[in-house]
C-alpha cells in the first residue's frame, strides 16, 4: 500500500516512515516497535520532533549546518530567486552566474593559489572525484600513479572509492572488493601513546610511518595522501606540532598530492574558513561539502590548486568527469547565501572568540570517572570514554554496545540532546554544534551530558 497524501498526521507519519523510509546507517530493526524520531522544524541551535520535544543538536545535523537552523527564510528567498531565474543548467561546458560567483568566492576564501573549483553533490562525491582528479593528473603528465594513501579510523565518505578511502575496517569488509589501492597509515590519536613520549617524539613516529607505508608501495605509484585537518572518526584527533609540515614535505619528495578533506572542518568548524589556512597544511586538493552551504543545499567542492588544473589546459585534455547536479544553480545560491551570512554574522570569528569558553566548560566533564580525554578545537569536540582513568583503559566491544547503544544514545536522546556516542576507534562522545552556539549551549549540553555520563559510570559499575 502506498500512503501519498501530504500533510500526514503524526501517527500516519509514523507508520510512512517504518512502512517506506529507509534509513541510512540505521538498525532499522530497532523501529519495529519503537517510534521513528521525526524531526519537523528547527531553530537557532534547536530542533523539534513531531511529538512537540525539542532537542539541543549538538552534532548540528552531521557535523553540517553551520550556521545553525534560524536562517531559512533567506535561504528560502534565495533559492526562490533562483528558482524564478534559473532553476536548472549543467556546468558540463556550461556556466552559468552562480556557480561562477561560488567558484571565485571559494577560491577567494581558500587559501594559496586553490582557486579552481570543481563542484558535486556532497562529501563523498567530493572525495571520490579527487582520487579521479589525482589520478587523471598523473595521467596527464605521462605518469601512472593510482593509489591513495589515508589513515586508520578515518571517515572519508560511502561511494566506492570514497569507502575504499576509508580506515574503517567495519565499513568496509561488506563491500570488498574495493577500489586498489589504499594504504592506510597511523593516526594522530595521542591518548594511547605512552606517557613519556614528546609531543616532538610522537610527530617523527607518524611521519616515519607515513614515509615508510609510501615506500613500501613504491612512492611512484602513489597519487594522493588524503587526511582531514582535525581527524573526526575516533574523535577529534589533533595534529602534533610539526605534523603538517612533515606531511607536506613527504608529499613534496616523493611528488604526491596532498588533499586536505575538509568536509568537516571547512567554513569555520575549527575557527578559520579551512583548517587548512589555520594548520598551514599547504594542501593541492581541498574537498568540501557541508559547510559549504551549512548543508542547506546538496553541494560538495574540490578545489585545486591552480597547477593541478594545469595539464588539463592544453588541447584535447579535460578531466574525464562529471555529475549532473554539480554546481546546481539553486545549490549554488544557497551556498552563496550560507556563506554572504556567514560573514555578516561573523560566525567564524564567532567560533574563534567563543572556543576557549566552550572548551572549558566541557572541560568540566573531566570531573567524571568515566571520561578519560576532551580533545578538540573550534567547535569540534571529543570526550573519550575510558574503564579506568589511571591506566585509560578501554571498554571491550561488549561493553562498548551496553554502554554506547544500550545506554548512552537513549539516554541522550531522552534527554533532548543529540551528539554522537561512536566507537569506531575508542569510544567517544563527538560533540560538535551549530557555530552559532553560545554560553547557554555550551552549559546545556555540559550540563546533560553530565548527568548521562554519571548514570553511564554507575551503570558500568554494576
Ligand atoms: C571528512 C569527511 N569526508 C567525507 C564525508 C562524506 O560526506 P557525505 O556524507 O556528504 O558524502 C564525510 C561525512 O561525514 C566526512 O566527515
Amino acid at each position: 500500500m502506498s500512503t501519498t497524501v501530504p500533510g500526514l498526521s503524526p501517527a500516519e507519519l509514523q507508520r510512512a516512515a517504518r512502512d517506506h523510509l529507509w534509513l541510512h546507517f540505521t538498525r532499522m530493526s530497532g523501529y519495529t516497535d519503537g517510534e521513528v524520531p521525526i524531526i519537523v522544524r528547527g531553530d537557532g541551535c534547536y530542533l523539534e520532533d513531531t511529538n512537540g520535544k525539542r532537542y539541543l543538536d549538538a552534532l548540528a545535523g552531521l557535523f553540517a549546518v553551520n550556521i545553525g537552523y534560524g536562517f531559512g527564510e533567506e535561504m528560502a528567498e534565495a533559492a526562490a530567486a533562483q528558482m524564478r531565474e534559473l532553476p536548472f543548467y549543467t556546468n558540463w561546458s556550461y556556466a552559468h552566474p552562480r556557480a561562477i560567483e561560488l567558484a571565485a568566492e571559494v577560491a577567494s576564501l581558500a587559501p594559496g593559489d586553490l582557486n579552481r573549483v570543481f563542484f558535486c553533490s556532497g562529501g563523498s562525491e567530493a572525495v571520490e572525484s579527487a582520487w579521479k582528479l589525482a589520478r587523471q593528473y598523473y595521467a596527464a603528465r605521462g605518469e601512472r600513479r593510482w593509489k591513495a594513501v589515508a589513515r586508520r579510523i578515518a571517515y572519508h565518505g560511502t561511494t566506492m572509492g570514497a569507502l575504499s578511502i576509508n580506515g574503517i575496517a567495519s565499513l568496509r569488509t561488506p563491500f570488498e572488493p574495493l577500489v586498489p589501492d589504499v594504504i592506510h597509515v597511523r593516526n594522530t590519536n595521542r591518548y594511547h601513546r605512552p606517557a613519556e613520549e614528546t609531543e616532538a617524539e610522537f610527530t617523527a613516529f607518524l611521519l616515519e610511518d607515513l614515509d615508510s607505508a609510501i615506500e613500501q608501495a613504491g612512492p611512484e605509484t602513489v597519487a594522493m595522501v588524503i587526511m582531514e585537518p582535525v581527524q573526526n572518526a575516533g574523535g577529534s584527533f589533533m595534529p602534533p606540532e610539526g605534523y603538517w609540515a612533515g606531511v607536506r614535505e613527504i608529499c613534496d619528495r616523493y611528488g604526491i598530492l596532498l588533499c586536505a578533506d575538509e568536509v568537516i572542518t571547512g567554513f569555520g568548524r575549527v575557527g578559520g574558513w579551512f583548517a587548512s589556512e589555520r594548520y598551514d597544511i599547504r594542501p593541492d586538493l581541498i574537498t568540501s561539502a557541508k559547510g559549504l552551504s551549512s548543508a542547506h543545499a546538496a553541494i560538495g567542492a574540490v578545489i585545486a590548486r591552480d597547477a593541478v588544473m594545469e595539464p588539463f589546459l592544453h588541447d584535447a585534455s579535460m578531466y574525464m568527469h562529471g555529475i549532473t547536479f554539480g554546481g546546481h544553480p539553486v545549490q549554488a545560491a544557497i551556498a552563496l547565501k550560507n556563506i554572504e551570512i556567514m560573514r555578516r554574522e561573523r560566525i567564524v570569528e564567532h567560533v574563534n572568540a567563543e572556543q576557549d569558553a566552550f572548551r572549558s566548560t566541557l572541560a568540566q566533564l573531566l570531573d567524571l570517572p568515566i571520561v578519560g580525554d576532551l580533545r578538540g578545537t573550534g567547535f569540534f569536540y571529543a570526550l573519550e570514554l575510558v574503564k579506568d582513568k589511571e591506566t585509560r583503559e578501554t571498554f571491550s566491544e561488549e561493553e562498548c554496545e551496553t554502554l554506547l547503544r544500550g545506554f548512552l544514545s537513549p539516554r541522550l536522546f531522552e534527554a533532548g540532546l543529540i551528539c554522537r556516542a561512536d566507537d569506531r576507534g575508542d569510544p567517544v562522545v563527538q560533540i560538535s554544534p551549530p557555530l552559532v552556539a553560545e554560553q547557554a549551549q555550551f552549559d546545556e549540553i555540559t550540563g546533560i551530558l553530565g548527568d548521562t555520563l554519571a548514570a553511564a559510570w554507575e551503570q558500568m559499575q554494576r
